[in-house]
């Protein structure tokens, strides 16, 4: 046993012996085989006969071997043929992995007298791999305010292939916003870079779903695809809008505080903060401040304060639709103030004379002037006395009156008067005012003494 430990040993020291010098003699020639990977069967490499140029027996006689670096390479020699055979189909992946190209290195070894030669086998790959995407799904977030031209450069695919095998190109599914190109970086490999070519318009596509297939550059061809999400982020390039640029409210002067006007509406396209929307009185004077109050979320505006159509019959309210941006809508509320009858009218004398001598043709009693505040039929004023009493009301001006007799007065039949004058609106209700004069009739020595017994 020791022996022939020895013996292998001492072999060994001579066959490294021999190998240095081999590789240092033939190393920089070496023989060059190919054979095509995943090729079944045992694969053909060369025949050693007709390569090293000997006899039928010779490579059984000279025990020749093939000797390969790790043993990774299985190579099977038929002594009889002289034909060099995989042992097993090659995986060039598994063997090179990214390595280009794929050799392998093994000897040949023949004793009596000792001689070897390198060789080498080269892996030919085949495109027996898909281009694979890690992230299948890519999410990006682009500015609808991107300008044409910006680029975003997107993850690669990776194919185990080498070569023409590896990856091509990158190609998009057709849409009008991007197209893809295909960059090269520093090591080969290639990742595909995004190009926006037409702005984009959230309120538009908010969206957009787009396929990436990565080719190689095989014969057929193998893809693999990635879908990109593209969710437009929004930027604050919509203002408010209302829905109507003008309201045209009426209402009754009597509406009471708090009294719901009208409710504004605006709405904005823009999402999230860009579109919530805050109204408020626009360059409105302070009488419309006092007035009229706008709910910032609402929309809804309500009176502060009572109307007297009176004094102001119509306003005119400017309301502002703001988003949290600084864009703005405006709208405007024609704010018609309707008359209520909520005025008497008034009867002011302003000539009277108390005493009126008896007898004497038409005179004057008084001069008196109306008037009413409110507005149309509101307004309008109807002016009368009593039927029963020897007094006419004559409408000089309009709402101007004068009392006057209608015939001579005798002091002796009635001496005083009670003259109510009424004043009534047209308007409903109706309201009334009333006036009371006294007139006194003053004697005139209209009568001779007359004795009570003739
Ligand atoms: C005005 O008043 C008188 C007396 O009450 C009445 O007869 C007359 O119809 C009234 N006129 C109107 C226009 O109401
Ligand atoms: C007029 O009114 C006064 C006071 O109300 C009353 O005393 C008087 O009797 C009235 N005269 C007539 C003629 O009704
Ligand atoms: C006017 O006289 C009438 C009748 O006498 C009476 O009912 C009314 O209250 C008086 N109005 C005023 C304001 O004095």
């Amino acid at each position: 046993m020791e022996t022939s430990g020895k013996l292998i040993c001492r072999q060994r020291q001579v066959l490294l012996f021999i190998l240095l010098l081999g590789l240092s003699q033939a190393g920089l020639d070496p023989r060059r085989y190919s054979v095509v990977e995943e090729t079944e069967g045992h694969a053909f490499v060369t025949n050693l006969v007709k390569e090293l140029g000997l006899g039928q027996r010779e490579l059984s006689k000279r025990g020749a071997r093939v000797i390969s670096k790790g043993n990774k390479l299985h190579l099977q020699l038929d002594q009889e043929t002289g034909d060099l055979l995989l042992n097993e189909k090659l995986d060039r992946e598994e063997l090179c992995g990214h390595m280009d190209p794929c050799v392998l290195r093994f000897q040949v070894l023949l004793e009596n007298p000792l001689e070897f030669f390198q060789a080498e086998l080269q892996v030919i790959d085949i495109n027996d791999h898909s281009p694979v995407f890690i992230d299948r799904d890519m999410l990006l977030k682009i500015s609808e305010s991107s300008p044409p031209g910006i680029t975003f450069p997107l993850k690669n695919a990776q194919d185990m292939d080498v070569g023409r095998n590896n990856i091509e190109n990158y190609v998009i599914s057709p849409n009008s916003y991007f197209r893809v190109l295909t960059r090269k970086r520093s090591d080969g490999s290639k990742y595909p870079e995004l190009v926006l070519d037409k702005a984009l318009d959230r309120e538009q596509e908010p969206e957009l779903r787009l396929t990436l297939t990565a080719q190689d550059g095989g014969s057929p061809p193998r893809s693999g695809i990635a879908q990109i999400y593209i969710e437009v982020v929004d930027i604050n390039d919509n203002a408010p809008e209302f829905e109507q640029p003008l309201y045209r409210v009426q209402i009754p002067e009597d509406s009471p505080i708090g009294f719901l006007i009208v409710t504004v509406s605006a709405t904005d396209v823009d999402t999230g903060v860009n579109g919530e929307i805050s109204y408020s009185l626009f360059q409105a004077s302070e009488e419309i401040c006092k007035t009229f109050e706008v709910h910032h979320k609402t929309g809804k505006i309500r009176l502060k304060k009572q109307l007297d159509f009176e004094r102001i019959q119509f306003y005119e309210v400017n309301i502002e639709a703001r988003d949290a941006g600084s864009l703005s809508g405006k709208c405007t509320v024609l704010t018609q103030v309707m008359d209520v009858n909520d005025n008497a009218p008034e009867v002011t004398v302003s000539a009277f004379t108390r005493h009126i001598p008896e007898n004497s043709p038409e005179a004057v009693v008084a001069v008196l002037s109306v008037s009413d505040l409110d507005s149309e039929e509101n307004g309008k004023i109807n002016c009368s006395i009593q039927n029963d009493l020897p007094f006419l009301l004559k409408s000089s001006l309009e709402n101007f009156y004068t009392l006057v007799t209608e015939r001579p007065l005798d002091r002796e039949s009635q001496a005083e008067y009670n003259i109510t004058i009424t004043v009534t609106d047209l308007g409903t209700p109706r309201l009334k005012t009333q006036h009371n004069l006294t007139v006194t009739v003053s004697d005139v020595n209209d009568n001779a003494p007359a004795f009570s017994q003739a």
